[in-house]
């Protein structure tokens, strides 16, 4: 995008439908892990207001940790390469792990995640995402718990930024840029 395009955003998801869908999603969440303590790990930074709404919903007992993978920089369209910036904190060996992510797009960052999870042995994975681009991504497996699947639009708020703005915002908007 040029330095001279004009943003605007239109609003996609509101903050009530966006509350209520996470309700449903941990009482799913809180079913399939009755007696377990899962480790949620929040995939930094996008997910982190979706991972401490999730979480407040969730009453089986659970661990929380992070892991920060490199972003899309400045730009809209991945670089295509992933790299990890900040590794786990927790032993996840013989654990049953859900990893919480903001969005799924190509899915390479899914992808990149499970590989470096499964080295490392849980005794499950599973994992949630606020969204995910039906069209865009090409997984070989499936994301267990997904908030709203969208179309290939590039969404901003409630943690997702673009060139780290608009995480704060309170629901989901379209990012638009007019030349
Ligand atoms: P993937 O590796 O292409 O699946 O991209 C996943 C990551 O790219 C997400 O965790 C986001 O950080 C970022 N991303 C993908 N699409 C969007 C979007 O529409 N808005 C903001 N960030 C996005
Ligand atoms: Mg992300």
């Amino acid at each position: 995008m040029s330095k001279q395009s004009k943003i605007y955003l239109e609003k996609f998801i509101s903050r009530k439908t966006i509350s209520g869908r996470i309700k449903k999603l941990a009482k799913k969440i809180n079913e399939d892990y009755k007696g377990k303590k899962p480790i949620f790990i929040g995939i930094l930074n996008g997910s982190f207001i979706f991972l401490s709404d999730l979480i407040r919903e969730i009453k089986v007992d659970c661990e929380i940790d992070f892991l920060k993978l490199s972003s899309y920089g400045d730009e809209k369209i991945s670089s295509g390469k992933v790299t990890m910036l900040k590794d786990l904190n927790c032993e996840i060996e013989n654990r049953d792990i859900i990893i919480v992510e903001d969005i799924v797009d190509s899915g390479l960052s899914v992808n990149f995640i499970k590989a470096i999870i499964e080295e490392k042995k849980p005794s499950s994975l599973r994992f949630a995402s606020l969204l995910f681009k039906k069209e865009m991504s090409k997984l070989d497996f499936k994301i267990d718990y997904i908030g709203f699947k969208i179309d290939n639009k590039f969404v901003v708020g409630y943690g997702l930024d673009y060139a780290q703005q608009y995480r704060n915002l309170n629901a989901i908007y379209v990012l638009h840029s007019k030349n």
